[in-house]
């Protein structure tokens, strides 16, 4: 979408776009300067990038992609096997899922399992869908967490306490309203009000402390976190016509202490 250096190159996202007669990508492409596109597009790729950084980094060979939509972590590289890669989500969104990658002839192969982070989050049906508990487990919750209330939130770190030494957690979330700056007030304010309107209202942001104690309190110490701009490298937003930094979206590697 935008000028070089590229955030993330995702084939596999714009395979499935194109099967589509009409996408996100063609709205993209048609309005690269509407600013709560550019910013939305900023968003999904820093914190794509962020979590094949870190999954890189650990070397991770349990990849558990919780409110997985259409991730395709599982399709990017360093690209882990199929058996490696599990992917949560609402019954309906991975049939949904199934269906596109069907339409675009691309093979999905990753281990799906429905869940609804509303009834809370259990392990057990990880378990039974192969995952190795008694192994480190990367889990990967990006886009989610505003979704969710802070107690769902707090819930889901409280079920990922169980998982072995070792393990990570990469994750986004919002700061609350007085943090942000005039951009991200603006972005939020505009999704935000559609995302309502469509029944998905963001309902979770927190300070970074409230965050490291909810984190803390369930056994993870948190390793790095950052704004999302951050992800890019020095001078990257001089050299956009389109991408400016805002301050809302925050990025956390954690890391199971016990
Ligand atoms: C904005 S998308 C993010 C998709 C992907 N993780 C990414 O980074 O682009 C939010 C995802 O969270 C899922 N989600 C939201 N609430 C959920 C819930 N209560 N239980 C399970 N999944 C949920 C949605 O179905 C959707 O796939």
């Amino acid at each position: 979408m935008d000028a070089e250096p590229h955030i993330l190159i995702d084939e596999v996202a714009e395979r499935l776009c194109r099967a589509q007669g009409h996408s996100p990508l063609d709205y993209q492409l048609a309005h690269p300067e509407a600013a709560v596109l550019a910013a939305a597009r900023l968003s999904a790729c820093a914190r794509s990038r962020y979590a094949e950084a870190v999954l890189s980094k650990m070397g991770a060979d349990q990849i558990v992609v919780v409110g997985a939509g259409l991730d395709t972590i599982g399709h990017r590289r360093p690209q882990p096997r199929p058996d490696q890669v599990w992917l949560v989500d609402r019954a309906g969104v991975l049939a949904w899922r199934a269906q596109l990658f069907d339409e675009a002839g691309l093979a999905d192969e990753a281990r799906y399992v429905s869940a609804d982070l509303e009834d809370g989050f259990d392990l057990r049906g990880l378990e039974a869908a192969g995952l190795e508990l008694s192994r480190p487990v990367s889990v990967v919750w990006l886009g989610v967490s505003m979704y969710l209330t802070p107690d769902l939130c707090r819930r889901f770190f409280a079920e990922l306490a169980d998982l072995a030494e070792g393990s990570s957690l990469v994750f986004d979330y919002h700061v609350a309203p007085e943090l942000r700056d005039d951009a991200g007030r603006e972005f939020a304010d505009a999704v935000a009000a559609v995302a309502g309107r469509g029944g998905e209202p963001w309902r979770c942001s927190a300070s970074s402390e409230l965050v490291t104690g909810w984190l803390a309190d369930n056994g993870w110490r948190v390793e790095d976190e950052i704004d999302e701009a951050m992800v890019t490298s020095a001078g990257f937003f001089d050299q956009q016509e389109f991408l400016s930094p805002m301050r809302l979206v925050r990025l956390v590697h954690a890391r199971n202490q016990r």
